[in-house]
Order: C-alpha cells, then structure tokens, then sequence
C-alpha cells in the first residue's frame, strides 16, 4: 500500500513536471514563434525572436549609446529619442516585429492604420498589460477598458469642457504670477538670470492642476501631489530594474516606502472628497473645481469615492508632466528662435497688452497656437502610443493574432519628410498657419493628444496652460539658451530635457 501511495506521488509530481515544462515550452518558445510566423506569412519582417529577452539587449545598447552625449542644436532629435524603433523601421519597413520579452510587438508607422487602431472599432485592442506598479499610481481612467471605461469617461467630460475650464483660468493665472514673481526675485539687479526652467515648469504644472483640481482646498492639494510626485520617482525606479512578480509584497525599505505613500496619498484625498461632499451638501461650496465636477456629474453614485481619489491622481500623472514637458521644449525652442520669440511677443502685447491673458485673449492667439502646434511636432510630450490585441482583428490588410503588442510612434511620424516635406527637421509654425489639418501632406497626420475614443480628455486644459502660461512669459521676459545649455532629449515616460533646460532671462520694463 505504502509503495502504490509513492508511486502515485511520485507518478503525479511527474505529470506536474512536464505539465510544467510544457507551459514553459509553449510561452518561451512555441507561441512567439507561432505569432511571428503568421506576420511574417504576410510579408511583414523584423528582428528574429531572442527567447524570453526579446529585443532588451539591443534596446538598451542603443539608447545607452544614443543617451551618452548631446547632440547638436537642431531639431533632429529622432536618432538620440528612440534609435531603436527608429533602426526598426529604416530596416525592415513602416510596419515591423519587434520583440517586447516573449511578445512580438508590431511597430506600425502608417498614418491611416495607426488612426484605425486608435478608431479600435470592433473593440479588440486595449492597453497593454500593465505593470502591477503602474496601478500604484492610479487606477483611473486611462487603466480602465470597455463598459467600465465608457461609464467613467461619461462621468468626467463634463469637467473638461470649454466653458468649465473658462471658469479655472483665474486659477491658472495665479499660478502663473507666482512663477513669474519667483523668477523676478531670482533675476540680478539688472534683471538678467539663468535658470532651468525644467523644474520650474513642473512646479508651475503641478501648482495648477493643484488648484483646478482642488480649488479651496489647494494646499492639501499642493502637498498630495508633492507625495504622489515621490511615489511614482520610487516607481520609476523599481521599473527600471527587474521585474520579479511578487517582488513588491516583500517590505524591503522602497516597498514599504511606496506603501506608507500610497495610503497617505488616499486618507488625504478621501479627506477632501468628503469635506467638499458636505459642504457642497449645504450649498456652501461653489462647484468650480475638478472635485467639485466629478460629484455632481456623479449624483447617481456611479463612482465610489474610492473611483473619485483614483481620478484626482491621475490627472496629476496624466496632466502634470506632459504639460510641463510641453511648456519647456517651447522656451527652450523660442530661444533658439528669436524671431519667432519676438513676433509671438508682439502678437501678445498686441492683444493683452499689459494685462492677464483672459479667456477672450487666450482664443485670439494665432501665432502663439501656430508655435505651440510646431513644438508638439517635434518634441512631442508622448512619442509613442501602445496597444495589444486581445482578439483576432484586422487593421488594413494585416490579419492580426491575438497577443500582439502594437507601437504607434508619433515621434517618427512627425519628423517623416513624405508627411511634412522636405524642411521636416525645421522649426517652422507657419505650417500650422491654416489649422491642423493642412499643415502636412496627409490630412490629419498629427495626433500628439491621441485619437478616437481615448483621445486625452485633458486637452483643452493643456492647450489653455499652455497658451496662459507661454504669453505671461512673454510678457515678462524676453530670454536665450544659457552658455550651460545642453541639448539632449530623452523619455522617462515624457519627453525630457536629460540635462535641464537653462535659459537666461532678461526682464522687460514692458509690463508694470
Ligand atoms: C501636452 C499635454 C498633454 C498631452 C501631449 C497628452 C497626451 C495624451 C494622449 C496621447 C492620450 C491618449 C493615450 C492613449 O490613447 O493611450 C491622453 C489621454 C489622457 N489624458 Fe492627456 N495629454 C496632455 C495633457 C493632459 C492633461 C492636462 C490632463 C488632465 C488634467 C490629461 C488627462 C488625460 C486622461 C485622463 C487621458 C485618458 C483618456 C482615456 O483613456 O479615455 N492629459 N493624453
């Protein structure tokens, strides 16, 4: 009896065994091969697959090198960003395998079939599959997908209209003047300085969505997204070393750190919901903040409160640095180009004079919109949109498995001559003179803010900061690149200036 109970044991530990190899054999080994044969029965090539690493050690060889030293002030920034998708394509083609560890990615640079998987008609993309880390930091809505997101979405658009973020440009100004104030005092006696302005346009991003967001209780705002701001450095940082599944349950120093942040960050918004929540229940709270809009547009209590401290967390992550990002590729772009510098001045004085940009201003700014347009080109805050199928689906004449991953690069597309022509690489907002949709070749083949349903919701917000921002500069300053200016972009989830961005300011006697 005793010998038939091992046999069995060990006949089944066997069976686990192999169960086990096979698993193994059939994810390492058989399905990427399997995936990559279908594409490549379509014509479609790419790197060969390297077993569970994929593409990481040429990815990571590539931007090693292109990261070590600057470049050369121009616009050709392409190269030093993304040399690996870049590679990808000049070698085998606008639509390409690459291999994200066990996954093939499909790099697709064609305008047309990237707006028909942005369109995602028949609903079968989705965002890739997160890093658990990632929903640390929010699990708002742009981790959201199909019935959950749509409710959602519906829940939020109503605070980002026009006329609601009309009535947030005094809270934008504020920030504003203070950033202004703060550079008057740093400047010399002369009223020159030099300055990053990198850091200072995160601060003035971060100040702004503090107060949109939260209105009258902007210094708990302020100090909420000073720790969420740690939270997702500590974040970064854990993705960018290995990832080991489980690994962050372990209370090393980090974890722990990250946890301790994370229910702060929570207790401390949950604290303002439910303040606004009763002032507002007794007509004491006038609704003109993003909290305030999120609870009244959920009076069916669709959203828990829980759903509402996520959402205020992800404005920050999805508004705070691409804003910024933006704001200082403009000022640095603006001192490489003073004659642009000073017609967007002009065109500032000429319509606001000495005062604040008010909203009627903000919607006469032509030259300032045609500028803001040719930064997004080409230094655009997000350069890559990813997706993954989750079915089998079709995009033009490409059969798609399900399991791909799939990367639309903005950043090539917009640095492509048979998109813009030939003067591509130059800065040239005169392109943008007649909208959007005649600046390049191929209508609408520019999306910096997304395209279709999940096109960011936050877009006039950012446009507005923009332009508010840009023109109260202007007003104020006239400015060049510092003699310490280096120029060197780079991704760490936005496009970055990896050295800063110095700038010296002259400050002008035009506005009292
Ligand atoms: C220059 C500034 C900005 C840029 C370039 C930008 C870009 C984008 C892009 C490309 C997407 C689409 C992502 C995708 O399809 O996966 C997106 C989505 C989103 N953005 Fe923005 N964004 C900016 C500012 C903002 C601001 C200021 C906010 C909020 C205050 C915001 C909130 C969001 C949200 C919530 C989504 C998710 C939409 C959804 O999934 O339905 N963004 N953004």
């Amino acid at each position: 009896m005793d010998n038939f109970i091992v046999h069995s044991l060990l006949l089944i530990s066997l069976l686990l065994l192999l169960y086990g190899a096979a698993r193994v054999f059939y994810s390492i080994w058989w399905k990427p091969r399997r995936l990559a044969r279908r594409l490549n029965l379509q014509g479609i090539k790419g790197t060969p697959y390297r077993p569970l690493i994929g593409d990481m050690k040429e990815l990571v060889k590539l931007i090693s090198e292109a990261w070590s030293k600057p470049i050369n002030l121009n616009h050709q920034i392409v190269q030093r960003v993304d040399p690996f998708t870049l590679n990808n394509v000049q070698k085998y083609g606008k639509i390409s395998i690459c291999w994200s560890g066990t996954r093939p990615r499909l790099i697709i640079k064609d305008t047309e079939l990237m707006k028909e998987v942005l369109s995602n008609k028949q609903g079968h993309f989705s965002k890739p599959p997160l890093n658990p880390l990632i929903l640390i930091l929010t699990r708002g809505l742009t981790t959201l997908e199909g019935e959950k997101w749509a409710t959602r979405r519906r829940l939020i658009n109503p605070a980002f209209h026009l006329e609601r973020l009309k009535e947030m440009l005094p809270a934008f100004s504020t920030s504003c003047s203070m950033m202004i104030e703060r550079w008057k005092n740093m400047a010399s006696p002369q009223g020159t300085g030099d300055m990053d302005v990198w850091p200072e346009l995160q601060n003035l991003t971060s100040d702004v969505i503090s107060r949109a967001a939260f209105g009258s209780s902007y210094e708990d705002g302020k100090r909420i997204f000073e720790l969420q701001r740690e939270l997702i450095v500590l974040v970064i940082e854990a993705m960018q070393t290995l990832y080991i599944p489980g690994f962050r349950f372990i209370p090393t120093k980090k974890n722990q750190r990250r946890k301790k942040l994370n229910s702060k960050i929570k207790s401390m918004v949950r604290n303002v919901i439910e303040r606004k929540e009763h002032t507002m229940s007794i007509g004491q709270s006038k609704v003109d903040d993003l909290i305030g809009l999120l609870l009244q547009s959920n009076k069916d209590n669709q959203m828990t409160t829980e759903d509402v401290i996520e959402e205020c967390r992800q404005f920050y992550l999805a508004g705070q640095e691409t804003t910024s990002s933006w704001l200082t590729w403009t000022l640095i772009v603006l001192a490489m180009h003073p004659d642009w510098q000073e017609k967007a001045r002009e065109e500032v004085l000429q319509i606001c004079g000495k005062n604040e940009p008010n909203f009627e201003d903000i919607t006469h700014f032509k030259i300032i919109t045609m500028i803001l347009y040719e930064v997004l080109r080409l230094y655009p805050p997000v350069i890559a949109l990813y997706q993954h199928t989750n079915n089998e689906t079709k995009i033009g004449d490409i059969s798609l498995p399900a399991g791909v991953d799939v990367t639309l690069p903005f950043l090539l597309n917009n640095h492509d001559p048979e998109l813009w022509g030939d003067d591509v690489e130059e800065f040239k907002p005169e392109r943008f003179s007649e909208g959007v949709s005649k600046a390049s070749k191929d209508q609408l083949a520019f999306f910096p803010f997304g395209w279709g349903p999940r096109t960011c919701i936050g877009q006039n917000f950012a446009t507005m900061e923009a332009k508010m921002t840009l023109a109260t500069i202007l007003q104020h300053f006239s400015f060049r690149l510092s003699p310490s200016y280096i120029h060197a972009p780079y991704t760490v989830m936005t496009l970055q200036p990896q050295h800063g961005a110095h700038i010296t300011l002259h400050g002008l006697q035009v506005v009292s």
